[in-house]
C-alpha cells in the first residue's frame, strides 16, 4: 500500500508545522470493523461451470462446533491444498434494496490441487452470507473424472474467518478439485473488502463499488485462500448496471447486455489475470471517465469522477506514469508484466493508494493534480505515490513475499524506489535527497524508543489480521526504505541492481522470504571483483533488520576512536527485548575532513580506532555524508564547536544534507542527554544566512518539539523572540525573490522553503507576516470566486488567518471547505479549520468529526490530530476523546488508538502522565500507541526538569546580543 496507511510523522511531530507537513498528514487507519450481519437475499444465478461429478451429500445443517484446537481454530491455512484458478462472478447493487442496504451477490468456483491427503477444505470467508447448495454452504466436485468425497458438514468459523468443509472421505494428493460457493455480502462504507464510496456530481448522488483487499479482506468479497503465497489465476466477471463502467485487474474482454432476475444488466468479462495473490485482486463499478495514453505495448488509463477528468486533473498522473514505467522496466531489467495499467482516484479510500496489479487505486489527493489549486507538495505527493505503487508491480506483485512478516521488505523497497522513479519523472527537483527528511529522520524518532520493534518479525509471530495490520507502520515503510538505501550505497547501485534483476528473474510469479534477496545481492557481490565487504550481505543486513533501533556513532577526533551505542531518546529507558547481536551493528561509515574528499570505514566492533580521524586544531571531521547510513553521529566537544564555527563562517563547505543532519543529530542527542541542549541550539545560530530548504526544514521539525514542550511555559516568549530574529532575513529574502509576494519562487525546494519562512515568521509574530496572511484571507472573503492566495501558501495562510480570526473567518473557511470541488483544496481547509483558538469553534469542529456527513470517516482521525496541534485545541481534544472513547472505538476500530499519540504530544507533566495511565487502565492496556505516548511523556518530564532553565537562559542571552 502507499504511504499514509500508517500514522505519518506529522501525527507525532508535525501538527504545528502546517506548511511543512500538512499534506503528509493525511492519516489513514487500518480500520477493523466489527462484524456485521448480512441479510438473506439469494445470489444471482451466474454461469455454471463444466464439472464432472456433483457431490450428493445431504448431511446436517450448518452448525458451529465448540472451539477446540482444531485446524480451523488456527489462523493460518494448512499446507494441504493449493489453488490454481478462480472463476468469480460478482454483482454489486448501487441502489439500496428493500432493507435499505447496499449489497452484492456473487458466485465463485475455485479449482485447487490437493498436495497432502486431507478430509478438510479450509477456505477464508468473512462477513459473507453463503447460500445453501444441496444442503451445504459449498459444493465440492473432483476434476480428472474422479469422484469427490461427500461433504459431512460445512460451517463458518467466525473467529478465524474460515468456511470449513468437512468431508466424509479424503482428498487425494495430486488430484484437483473444485469448490463452488454462492454468496451475498454488504457493500458497506467501511473501506475494506468490496465496499462502496459515494460522491455528489451535479447534485446527484453517485455510488462507486470498489475494493481494498490488502491485507486480509479479499475474503470479504469472495471465499478464497487468502494468503499471499496462495497465488492463482483469476477469471473475473462483473454484472453491473448498463451505462456504468466495470474494471478489474485484467482488460475487459467481452461486454454483453442481459436480463438477470428481471433486471437489465451489462455483463463484463475480463482477461484472466497472471498468477497472483488474493490481496492484489480488485474490481470497481463506477460512473467514472478516463484519459489514456499508450506506452509501447502498455495502455495507461487514469480514471476519476467525470468532473475531475473534464477539468484535466488526471493529466499530470497520465504524463508521469509512462516515464516511470519505462524507468522501472530498465531498472528492474524486466518488462512490465501486463498489457494495461489502470489508475483510479476514489472519493473514499483508506490507504494512500493500493497497488492492485493492473488496477491501482488511490485517494483523489494522491492521483489528481490541478495546477490552479494544488501546491508543489501535492504534485510531489502524486508523483511519489504513483512511483511507489508502480514499483510494487514488480517488487510485491510479480515476486511476492511468502508471508506478512516480511511486509517491511515489500513496503520498504517501494518506499525507497519511489524516490528513484519520481526523480526520473521530475529530474530537476532533487527529490532523492528528500528521503533523508521524509524517511530517515522521521523514523529515527520512532526507532529511538524502546517500544520500537525489529523490521523483520518471525513468521509464527504474525497470525491474526490485527497482527498483520499492525505491520503497516513507519518502521516497515521508512526504516525499510532507509536500510535498503544504505545497502544500495555500500554495494554501489550497479551491484544492487544486478542482485535485484536476478532475484526478480528467478522468482517471477512466485513467493520468497527476505533471505532470498540477500542471497542474490551476495551473488552480485561475488561476481564483482571491485567490491569487497567485511562480512556477507546476510551478516551485515541481519543486524539492521533483526534488531530494533539504530546506533549513535561517537567519533573522538583527538584519538581517532570510534564507538557505537544503541541510540535511545530516553536515557532512562530499559530495553527489554533481547537481541542476538547485543544491539551492535556493522556500520558503513563515510566521513570527510576539512577540505578533503569522502572516505569510508567499517565499524565492526563496539569500539575501534581509526587514526586518520585524528584532527589538528583547526580541522573538523564530519561523518555519515549525505546521511546514507542509518545512524546518528556524535563527536567530541571540540569537534562540535569547530563544526558549528564552520557553519557560522562558511556553511556552504558542509554539504546541504549534512547541514540538516547536524541540526537533527544535535537536537536528538540533546534530548537523549548525550550533549547539551545549548550545543544543539548553537547549530541554529548560522541560520540567518541560510536560504536552503533542507536545513530549515530540519530546524523547523526540531524546534517543533520545543514549541510543543514550551508553548505553555515562560520559555515561550524569549524563544519566540529568538526564532523571529532568525527567520526575519529569510522572510525578507522570499519577499524579495517573489517580488513582494506577487509570484512563487521557481525552484521546487524554494517553494517549500518559502512556506517555512512564512509559517515560522507568522508563528513567531512577525507583523509583516500576519498582515500578509490576514490581508489575503480578507480579500478572499470579500470575493470568494477569486482566491488571491497562491496554492503553495494556502495551507499556511488559511491556518494563520483562522488562528488569528474568529467565527467569521471560521465560518467562511467551513463554507469554502464544503464548497471545494477538489479534494486537495478541501484538505487544506479541513486542516486550517483546526487552527482556530476559539474554544467553542474548536469543540464544535471536534463534534463534526463524528458526523460523516460533515467530515468523512477516513478524515476523522487526522482532523482530531490537527486540532490537537494547537495549544488550545489539544486540551479540548483530549477531553473530547476521553469522554467518547468507547463510542469512538466502536465507530472507527482499534487503530484509532493512534490518535492518542498526537493528542498527547505535549504531555510533559506528572499530572498528564497520571491521566494517560488512568486512560490505559480504563480502556486499553497493550495498545502500542498508548505505550508510546506513556514512554514519550515520561521522557518529556525528565527532559523538561533538566533543560528548562538552561534553555531559557540561552534564549535570553542570545536575545540580549544584537
Ligand atoms: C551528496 O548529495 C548531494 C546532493 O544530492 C550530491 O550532489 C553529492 O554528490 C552527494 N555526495 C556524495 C559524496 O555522494
Ligand atoms: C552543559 O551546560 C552546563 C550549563 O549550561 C555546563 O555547566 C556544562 O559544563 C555543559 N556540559 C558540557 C558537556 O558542555
Ligand atoms: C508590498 O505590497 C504591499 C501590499 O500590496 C505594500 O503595502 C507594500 O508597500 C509593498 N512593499 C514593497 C517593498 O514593495
Ligand atoms: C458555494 O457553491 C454554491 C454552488 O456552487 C454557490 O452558489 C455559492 O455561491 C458558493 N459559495 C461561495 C461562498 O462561494
Ligand atoms: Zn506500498
Amino acid at each position: 500500500m502507499g504511504k499514509g496507511f500508517f500514522i505519518s510523522r506529522s501525527m507525532a511531530w508535525g501538527a504545528l508545522l502546517l506548511g511543512a507537513v500538512a499534506v503528509a498528514m493525511i492519516v489513514a487507519l487500518s480500520i477493523v470493523y466489527a462484524q456485521e450481519k448480512s441479510k438473506n437475499v439469494s445470489g444471482p444465478n451466474g454461469r455454471t461451470m463444466a464439472v464432472t461429478t456433483v457431490s450428493t451429500s445431504t448431511a446436517a445443517p450448518t452448525t458451529t462446533p465448540t472451539p477446540s484446537n482444531n485446524t480451523w481454530d488456527r489462523y493460518r491455512l494448512p499446507d494441504t491444498l493449493k489453488p490454481q484458478y478462480y472463476n468469480l462472478t460478482l454483482w454489486p447493487r448501487l441502489q439500496v434494496n428493500q432493507h435499505g442496504l447496499y449489497i452484492f451477490t456473487g458466485n465463485s468456483s475455485v479449482v485447487f490441487t490437493c498436495v497432502k491427503e486431507t478430509d478438510l477444505v479450509l477456505i477464508h470467508s468473512n462477513n459473507l452470507n453463503l447460500t445453501d447448495i444441496d444442503g451445504h454452504l459449498a459444493r465440492l466436485t473432483a476434476l480428472d473424472r474422479t469422484i469427490a468425497p461427500a461433504i459431512n458438514a460445512t460451517w463458518l468459523q467466525v473467529e478465524t474467518e474460515f468456511l470449513v468443509v468437512q468431508l466424509k472421505g479424503k482428498l487425494s494428493a495430486g488430484r484437483s478439485y473444485q469448490l463452488d460457493t454462492e454468496f451475498q455480502g454488504e457493500l458497506t462504507d467501511n473501506l475494506g473488502g468490496f465496499y462502496r464510496s459515494e460522491y455528489d456530481e451535479d447534485g446527484e448522488k453517485k455510488v462507486v463499488a470498489t475494493t481494498q483487499m490488502q491485507p486480509t479482506d479479499a475474503r470479504k468479497a469472495f471465499p478464497c485462500f487468502d494468503e499471499p503465497a496462495m497465488k492463482a489465476v483469476f477469471y473475473i466477471t462483473l454484472i453491473h448496471e448498463p451505462g456504468t463502467v466495470a474494471l478489474s485487474n485484467g482488460m475487459d474482454k467481452e461486454t454483453v447486455n442481459a436480463t438477470i432476475e428481471g433486471t437489465e444488466v451489462t455483463v463484463t468479462t475480463f482477461e484472466p489475470t497472471k498468477r497472483m495473490s488474493t490481496y492484489l485482486v480488485a474490481f470497481i463499478v463506477c460512473d467514472f471517465a478516463y484519459i489514456s495514453a499508450s506506452n509501447e505495448n502498455v495502455l495507461i488509463r487514469i480514471w476519476a469522477r467525470r468532473k475531475a477528468i473534464e477539468k484535466g486533473h488526471g493529466e499530470y498522473a497520465l504524463n508521469v506514469t509512462g516515464p516511470i514505467l519505462k524507468f522501472y522496466e530498465s531498472y528492474y531489467n524486466t518488462t512490465y508484466p501486463l498489457f494495461k495499467s489502470d489508475q483510479v482516484a476514489l472519493p473514499d479510500f483508506n490507504a494512500g493508494a493500493m497497488e492492485n496489479w493492473g488496477l491501482i487505486t488511490y485517494r483523489e489527493t494522491t492521483l489528481l493534480y490541478d495546477p490552479h489549486t494544488s501546491s508543489n507538495r501535492n504534485r510531489e505527493r502524486v508523483v511519489t505515490i504513483i512511483s511507489h505503487e508502480l514499483a510494487h508491480m514488480w517488487f510485491g506483485n510479480l515476486v511476492t513475499l511468502r508471508w506478512w512478516n516480511d511486509l517491511w521488505l515489500n513496503e520498504g523497497f517501494a518506499s525507497y524506489m519511489e524516490y528513484l522513479g519520481a526523480d526520473h519523472a521530475e529530474p530537476t527537483w532533487g527529490i532523492k535527497d528528500s528521503i533523508v527528511l521524509n524517511d530517515v529522520h522521521t523514523v529515527f524518532q520512532i526507532d529511538a524508543l524502546v517500544s520500537s520493534h525489529p523490521l523483520s518479525s518471525r513468521e509464527d509471530e504474525i497470525n491474526k489480521p490485527e497482527q498483520i495490520n499492525e505491520l503497516f507502520d513507519s518502521i516497515s515503510y521508512s526504516k525499510g526504505a532507509s536500510v535498503l538505501r544504505m545497502l544500495s550505497e555500500f554495494l554501489s547501485e550497479p551491484v544492487f541492481v544486478k542482485g535485484l534483476n536476478t532475484y526478480l528473474n528467478q522468482f517471477a510469479f512466485s513467493n520468497t522470504v527476505y533471505s532470498d534477496l540477500w542471497d542474490h545481492f551476495q551473488q552480485a557481490v561475488d561476481n564483482t571483483p571491485s567490491i569487497s565487504l567485511p562480512h556477507t550481505v546476510t551478516d551485515i543486513m541481519n543486524r539492521w533488520i533483526l534488531q530494533m533501533g539504530f546506533p549513535v556513532v561517537t567519533i573522538d577526533t583527538r584519538t581517532g576512536g570510534l564507538s557505537q551505542k544503541h541510540f535511545l531518546v530516553d536515557p532512562k529507558s530499559v530495553v527489554k527485548r533481547p537481541s542476538e547481536f547485543n544491539y551492535e551493528w556493522y556500520i558503513p561509515i563515510t566521513w570527510m575532513k576539512t577540505g578533503l574528499g569522502q572516505e569510508s570505514y567499517w565499524l565492526l566492533q563496539k569500539t575501534a580506532t581509526h587514526t586518520p580521524l585524528i584532527t589538528t586544531e583547526n580541522e573538523w571531521v564530519l561523518a555519515n555524508i549525505n546521511v546514507t547510513g542509518y545512524y546518528r553521529v556524535n563527536y567530541d566537544g571540540a569537534n562540535w564547536e569547530r563544526l558549528v564555527h564552520q557553519l557560522s563562517s562558511d556553511h556552504q563547505v558542509i554539504p546541504v544534507i549534512n547541514r540538516a543532519q547536524l541540526v537533527d543529530d544535535a537536537f536528538n542527542l540533546a534530548r537523549a542527554k548525550i550533549i547539551n541542549i545549548t550545543l544543539a541550539l548553537g547549530t541554529t545560530k548560522y541560520l540567518y544566512r541560510e536560504t536552503e530548504f533542507m536545513p530549515w526544514e530540519s530546524v523547523v521539525s526540531n524546534i517543533n518539539y520545543l514549541f510543543f514542550i514550551f508553548d505553555r511555559t515562560e520559555v515561550y516568549g524569549p524563544m519566540q523572540a529568538y526564532f523571529k530574529k532568525l527567520v526575519t532575513p529569510l522572510f525578507s529574502y522570499f519577499q524579495k525573490i517573489t517580488l513582494n509576494w506577487t509570484r512563487v519562487p521557481s525552484g521546487h525546494n524554494d517553494q517549500y522553503n518559502q512556506v517555512n519562512a512564512v509559517w515560522l515568521a507568522c508563528l513567531t509574530g512577525l507583523q509583516d507576516c500576519n498582515n500578509l496572511a490576514r490581508g489575503w484571507f480578507r480579500q478572499w472573503m470579500q470575493d470568494p470566486a477569486n482566491n488571491p492566495i497562491h496554492p503553495v501558501l494556502r495551507t499556511t495562510v488559511y491556518c494563520v488567518a483562522i488562528a488569528e480570526g474568529g467565527a467569521e473567518e471560521w465560518e467562511f473557511g467551513w463554507e469554502m471547505f464544503r464548497n471545494a470541488s477538489i479534494a486537495v483544496e478541501a484538505e487544506k481547509l479541513r486542516y486550517a479549520l483546526a487552527c482556530s483558538r476559539v474554544p467553542w469553534l474548536v469543540n464544535r469542529y471536534l463534534l463534526y468529526t463524528l458526523d460523516p456527513t460533515k467530515i468523512r470517516k477516513q478524515d476523522a482521525a487526522s482532523t482530531i490530530d490537527h486540532i490537537s496541534g494547537n495549544v488550545v485545541g489539544q486540551l479540548l481534544a483530549w477531553d473530547f476523546i476521553r469522554e467518547r472513547w468507547e463510542y469512538i472505538i466502536k465507530q472507527f476500530g482499534t487503530s484509532f488508538y493512534n490518535v492518542i499519540n498526537g493528542v498527547t504530544r505535549r504531555f510533559s507533566t506528572k499530572f498528564e502522565l497520571k491521566q494517560l495511565q488512568q486512560f490505559k487502565k480504563d480502556y486499553g492496556s497493550g495498545a502500542p500507541a498508548l505505550e508510546e505516548s506513556i514512554v514519550r511523556t515520561v521522557a518529556n518530564i525528565g527532559w523538561l526538569a533538566e533543560n528548562k532553565e538552561p534553555v531559557l537562559n540561552w534564549f535570553l542571552s542570545q536575545n540580549s546580543k544584537s
